[in-house]
């Protein structure tokens, strides 16, 4: 398993225990930044995404102070299912049936703790495939139309 990970000013303390975290786990990690000075997210999410999308990392971790604008960039980018997620439930079903392939954690919502269980259930969860491979050719179908 290999994992690319950033993170702007406002999740730089968060990513931080992930990447200590993954690191234990014996998780390979690519650090996109940022490295806690102040940056703009969607450069970062647009670095963790072509990590994944060139098949270099099997998934993506990004951090910001809600999550939301990392998964709104990063939802931009072909063949990207990015997932905000600070509960159980949402991380393991976005695996299971979205094949979600990028994390995204509000660093300004949910603590260490918590985001270090849903980074262990967002690595360790396979995608159920069958009936929800339909819905997600039809996604791929969406980011066609807009080429
Ligand atoms: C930075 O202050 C903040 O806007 C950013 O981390 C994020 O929450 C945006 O969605």
């Amino acid at each position: 398993m290999k994992i690319a990970i950033g993170c702007d000013h406002a999740g730089y303390d968060l990513k931080k225990e992930v990447v200590k975290f993954l690191n234990e786990k014996n998780v390979e990690v690519i650090d996109c930044g940022c490295n806690g000075e102040s940056c703009d997210y969607p450069d970062i999410a647009q670095k963790v995404c072509a990590e994944v999308t060139s098949d270099n990392v099997d998934r993506g971790v990004l951090i910001c102070g809600t999550g939301i604008g990392m998964s709104i960039a990063a939802n931009k980018v072909n063949g990207i299912r990015a997932a905000v997620c600070s509960e159980h439930f949402s991380v393991k079903y976005t695996r299971l049936h979205n094949d979600a392939n990028v994390l995204c954690m509000g660093a300004r919502v949910i603590g260490a703790g918590i985001a270090l269980e849903l980074t262990d259930i967002f690595i360790s969860t396979q995608y159920e495939g069958g009936r929800h491979q339909r819905r997600l050719d039809l996604i791929s179908n969406l980011e066609k139309q807009n080429n």
